[in-house]
């Protein structure tokens, strides 16, 4: 199996000003030692502070989302070269919210996705099916459908990670059971691999996403081709945050 490090990535979504930033400083202290790669994506006007407090510990940061264009006429957007400046290393492209709340499809996710490389960002891209996607029993082919239009051609294990968001499953409570996560993560793992090749396929991180809290964690880790998780609500917190580090470095 592909060496592939485990990343536990926080969401902080439209969360957090300044006084949030001590729960990064709190974070950082407790996971000096850790073995995973650990990841916040706060709202934009935090990155670059977040970015300094960061400084010369093991915790990155990223963007939630960036526009396709590298500049222009695009009034309250954000573009990847903006988000890499601040001092990003990473953005979230086709989060469910942004393909509900802006109407984003998987072409649009697509262009972003490649704007970020071009600055140099690594992208989490995101799918997952609806409640009555999967109650209609067109989970798999939405997945496929979405990783086909949206992820581009010059994926690698550096510059993509994938995570799987069941959009029923994101701040609610409900996860899925370890049995449909494990099937949807084998699925996506064949799909890059098909299209990529055993060698890019295998080193791309697939990450679970979806009311993961430090009591599930242990379980949903332990799940094949789970690499780590992109984590909502309890990224806010640094002791909830950090229970889920320790079951991913367990
Ligand atoms: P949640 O959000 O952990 O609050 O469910 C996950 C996400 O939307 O990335």
């Amino acid at each position: 199996m592909a060496d592939r490090r485990k990343l536990a990535a926080g969401n902080w979504k439209m969360n957090g000003t300044a006084a949030a930033l001590s729960e990064v400083s709190a974070l950082a202290g407790l996971r000096r030692g850790t073995t995973c790669e650990i990841l916040l994506c706060p709202p934009t006007t935090l990155i670059e502070r977040m970015a300094r407090a960061t400084e010369g510990t093991n915790i990155a940061v990223g963007g939630q989302d960036c526009h396709w264009a590298e500049n222009g006429a695009h009034t309250g957007d954000v573009s990847a070269e903006m988000l890499k400046d601040a001092g990003a290393t990473y953005v979230i492209t086709g989060h469910s919210e942004r393909r509900a709340d802006h109407g984003e499809s998987d072409e649009m996710v697509r262009r972003k996705t490649e704007a970020a490389w071009a600055a140099g960002l690594a992208v989490i891209l995101c799918v997952g099916e609806t409640l009555s996607e999967r109650e209609a029993s067109n989970t798999i082919d939405i997945i496929k459908g979405q990783l086909a239009g949206s992820v581009p051609d010059q994926a690698t294990g550096h510059n993509l990670v994938v995570a799987y968001e069941p959009v029923w499953a994101i701040g609610t409570g409900k996860v899925p059971s370890t049995d449909q996560i494990g099937e949807v993560h084998d699925v996506i793992r064949v799909q890059l691999e098909k299209r990529f090749g055993p060698g890019v396929g295998r080193s791309v991180r697939l990450l679970y996403g979806g009311s993961v809290k430090p009591a599930n964690a242990a379980e949903i880790f332990a799940v094949e081709n789970v690499d780590g998780a992109l984590v909502g609500g309890a990224s806010l917190k640094a002791p909830d945050f950090d229970g889920i580090i320790k079951a991913l470095d367990a």
